[in-house]
């Protein structure tokens, strides 16, 4: 067996002994962080429903029910997958309260309810995430052929704004195409994915986070730095999301051009590794302060094991070798095995200009154990 392969598996030996309390510990809530004192918060508070930063809308609460979900393909234990349908019940409640709701259906439908479809064959997920594939169709704006991100927050007019993250999201929109046998889903999917591919990646494979479009004519007005350090800078996770979702695109169409950003945006951050492994917000921030993203880390390390899969045998070390590089650096300096924290993997950061940096986010864990089982080839695609 491949070393980095035996490596993995002694990782999940104990990403599974720490899921085991920590998933009995936290099973009625949607965590999102890690309080002060180590313990899980709860974004599963319906009373909160017309935030989209607090309450059941918030955009990661399908990661939870997702790690639950690929520990319960693992171990086979049904009280991961018990856990995971209290997630999903909860964020069914999402479509009853419908305002808030964004295109982040796809991140929090496609690791809950989807999976459970995939995993288990329950009609009622299924149910649940076709109605969140049109809801995500429904924010597709023709004029310029993109999805709509956010809806109206402060002063910004986001009518017309699309962001790589999105790229995930469309995952949904493939998935709803293949299970009904109607295409119009995977149009938009592939519609939207061009629209990305022809304006938010740069010539060097540096990705642009948010891009606005005219929601009337279509023509791009403009770009913003948004979670990065600035317009015209690379954030990392923004990096991963293209990474990962052009080689998603791929998997779900074949079409070549996605396979082929994905490996420019991949050779960009392979080219901008640090010799740590240690992933900072943005690739064109300052040396200091030196502001970490290890979930930026995660996305980037998975998108490029999952173009390992896509490319020929001779190819692959060079994308395997790059996640292995970054996933040890988690693992073996960013992680907490311990029983005082919940969450495992720490120096997270949301958005480099956000006042708070370095905490753990759910999403992060998720990305880990994710890679972590596709280097083991023992895991499951949910996206
Ligand atoms: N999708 C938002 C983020 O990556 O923070």
């Amino acid at each position: 067996m491949e070393d980095y392969k035996v490596w993995a598996e002694g990782v999940l030996q104990k990403v599974r002994e720490k899921m085991d309390w920590c998933s009995e510990k936290n099973r009625d809530k949607i965590p999102y962080t890690t309080d002060g004192l180590g313990n899980y918060d709860d974004r599963s508070d319906e009373t909160k429903e017309w935030s989209i930063d607090n309450g059941i809308n918030w955009w990661t609460n399908g990661f939870w029910g997702g790690i639950m979900w690929l520990l319960y393909q693992d171990t086979k234990k049904e009280k991961y997958a018990d856990i995971a349908r209290i997630s999903e019940q909860k964020l069914a409640k999402c479509f009853e309260i419908y305002y808030g709701l964004h295109h982040d259906v796809g991140f929090m439908f496609l690791p809950t309810a989807v999976a459970d479809y995939r995993l288990t064959g329950n009609k009622e997920a299924k149910r649940l995430a076709m109605h969140g594939a049109n809801l995500l169709a429904g924010r597709f704006n023709p004029a310029g052929n993109f999805i709509r991100a956010w809806n109206q927050t402060g002063n910004d007019d986001t009518r017309g704004w699309a962001i790589i993250d999105c790229m995930f999201n469309i995952s949904l929109l493939y998935w709803a195409s293949e299970e009904s046998g109607d295409p119009r889903f995977r149009h938009i999917a592939m519609r939207h994915a061009d629209t990305t591919l022809n304006n938010f990646i740069r010539p060097d494979g540096s990705v642009r986070h948010i891009v606005e479009f005219d929601p009337e004519t279509g023509d791009m007005v403009k770009s913003y730095g948004g979670q990065g350090y600035e317009e015209g800078s690379a954030w990392t996770r923004g990096q991963g999301w293209a990474v990962y979702g052009f080689a998603n695109s791929y998997a779900h169409t074949g079409k070549q051009e996605y396979l082929d950003a994905a490996k420019r945006c991949a050779h960009y951050c392979i080219a901008n590794l640090p010799e740590s492994g240690i992933i900072p917000v943005d690739f064109r921030q300052p040396k200091e302060p030196a502001w970490e993203d290890s979930c930026g880390a995660c996305v980037i390390a998975g998108g490029l094991l999952e173009i390992a899969k896509h490319v020929p045998e001779l190819e692959k070390d060079m994308y395997v070798n790059a996640a292995v590089k970054i996933l040890k650096a988690i693992a073996e300096t960013r992680a907490d095995w311990g029983k005082d924290c919940d969450a495992i993997v720490k120096n997270c950061t949301s958005a480099y200009h956000s006042p708070e940096h370095h905490f753990t986010m759910v999403y992060a864990d998720y990305y880990f154990i994710e890679a972590l089982y596709k280097l083991t080839g023992t895991g499951i695609l949910l996206w």
